[in-house]
């Protein structure tokens, strides 16, 4: 390998930099010591702000092959071509702990998918389980700081044994049927090669006819699903904390891919005879009448050069769609539109969108300029539009679909969505495992549930109660609770 010369920030070339600048042998350092100023400025600014959630990840970069052409439901142009490979780079993660928190604790999982397209980039910022706690994004601020370390102590402890979470638990009877996932043995993972995907909320598929249809993503890991039970997951976070993460970085450093393939249900839109609200993120859409559909292959087959400047500054968004994907009424995915590039502009900067790992593989036109790290300023004087100096440029791009339908009219108010049904899929799930999940789930939350106060007990056991009595009534035995 070719030598380099030890340089400062600015290039300047330097002799030594173990041994700061004094007077003397036993003097005091100068100040004009620029070359030591710089090293130590340059640390004292090496952290950024965490995640608020999902702080810590493993990412890999890969790509995305459709199978068929897709156009019938959408115009997406990456999802028209079955010849065509979309570049993609993907965040695993875990939510509620900071950044050294262990990959096997009871949580959910971040899985967030950047497709950088010749439409601009699109992200699936989707999650390993496939419904969520709360359905409305103005509860998401209170649903994380019931999860996070209380804010006296600041005694991260285990989550699900927090007294705060159960508590806000039980008074939010939607999360019922979430706490049937994340206490199953999905809620502990070793591996994200062998962990499905979902993108949770409801968008939408438009086609060139300005035809659209409720969608919803899945993930489905080629390597099969497994998860571990809470016994190995408390043994391996003391042991091998790292364990997900190491395990996709020393596959892929192998040389070894890792699939997962893209499946979609989908819904017309008039579809008006379920039970529940197919915008609600607190239900899934059942399998047998809404089936999974194959769209395409993703194939990680890379790791990142450098975990700073690709894992920690990417930066995914819900809002990121590219033509013929749209946003629906769901009000929980109207609030995300919002908080990721507002979080974004806070964590990394105005100009986050110019990092490498985010930079869309298209060229930017527009006349937004300057904020901090600008580094790739538009050129020419005309950075205003209309103009006639630069004939009009940028142009608009003429509109190639049919403008969407949407009906929308009412009174302005805050109010809950009409279709609650709150407790039925809980307890559908729960009648759908295998007596081995069962006794899995009723022992979690039997050994989560009582470091909380009875009276929390009690609220979480009517919930469970009015999702199937059998379960409620197993929880209530597990903790010697009288029903
Ligand atoms: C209203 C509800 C939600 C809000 C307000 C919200 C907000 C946030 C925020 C602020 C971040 C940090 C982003 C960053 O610093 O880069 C984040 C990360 C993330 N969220 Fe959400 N979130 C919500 C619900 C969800 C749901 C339902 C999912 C799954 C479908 C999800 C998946 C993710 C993922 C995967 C990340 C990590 C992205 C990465 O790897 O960088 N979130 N969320």
């Amino acid at each position: 390998m070719k030598n380099q010369h030890l340089t400062t920030n600015q290039g300047a070339p330097i002799t030594d930099n173990q041994n700061s600048l004094t007077v003397g042998r036993d003097g005091p350092t100068l100040l004009q010591d620029h070359i030591f100023l710089e090293k130590l400025a340059h640390f004292d600014r090496e952290r950024i702000p965490e995640r608020v959630v999902h702080a810590k990840g493993a990412g890999a970069h890969g790509f995305f092959k459709v199978y068929k052409d897709m156009s019938k439901y959408t115009m997406a142009k990456f999802l028209n071509n079955p010849t065509k490979e979309t570049p993609v780079f993907v965040r695993f993660s875990v939510v509620i702990g900071s950044k050294g928190v262990a990959d096997t604790v009871r949580d959910v999982r971040g899985f967030a998918v950047k497709f950088y397209t010749e439409d601009g980039n699109y992200d699936i910022v989707g999650n390993n389980l496939p419904i969520f706690f709360i359905r409305d994004a103005i509860k998401f601020p209170d649903l994380i700081h019931a999860l996070k370390p209380d804010p006296i102590s600041n005694i991260p402890g285990d989550s699900a044994k927090n007294n705060r979470f159960w508590d806000y638990i039980s008074l939010t009877p939607e999360a019922t049927h979430m706490i049937t996932w994340l206490f199953s043995d999905l809620g502990t993972i070793k591996s994200y090669r062998t962990m499905k995907g979902a993108g949770v909320n409801t968008y939408k598929w438009i086609n060139f006819e300005g035809e659209s249809k409720l969608i919803k993503y899945h993930w489905i890991p080629m390597a099969g699903e497994k998860t571990i039970d809470r016994f190995e997951a408390e043994k391996l976070a003391g042991i091998d904390p790292d364990i997900a993460s190491r395990d996709l970085f020393d596959t892929l450093a192998k040389g070894k891919t890792v699939d997962y393939e893209l499946r979609v249900q989908m819904i017309d839109e008039d579809e008006d005879d379920l039970d529940f609200d197919p915008l609600d993120a607190t239900k899934t859409w059942p399998e047998k009448k809404f089936p999974l559909m194959p769209v395409g292959m993703m194939t990680l087959n890379r790791n990142p050069q450098n975990f700073f400047a690709e894992v920690e500054q990417v930066a995914f968004a819900p809002s990121a769609i590219v033509p013929g994907i749209g946003f629906t009424n769901d009000k929980l995915l109207q609030g995300r539109l919002f908080s990721y590039t507002d979080t974004h502009m806070h964590r990394l900067g105005k100009n986050f969108l110019q990092l490498p790992i985010n930079r869309p593989i298209v060229p930017i036109n527009n006349n937004m300029q300057d904020g901090p790290a600008q580094y790739l300023p538009n050129k020419g004087t005309t950075n205003y539009n209309p103009n006639s100096l630069n004939n009009g440029n940028p142009h608009p791009v003429p509109f190639s679909g049919k403008p969407e339908k949407v009906k929308a009219e009412g009174t302005i108010k805050r109010r809950e969505i009409e279709k609650t049904n709150d407790y039925e899929q809980a307890g559908e799930r729960y009648r759908s495992l295998s007596k081995t999940q069962r006794d899995h789930l009723v022992s979690n939350i039997v050994d989560a549930l009582g470091y909380a106060k009875k009276d929390i007990q009690y609220r979480m056991l009517n919930n469970f109660l009015k999702a199937d009595q059998d379960f409620g009534r197993r929880v209530a035995k597990g903790l010697g609770l009288n029903h």
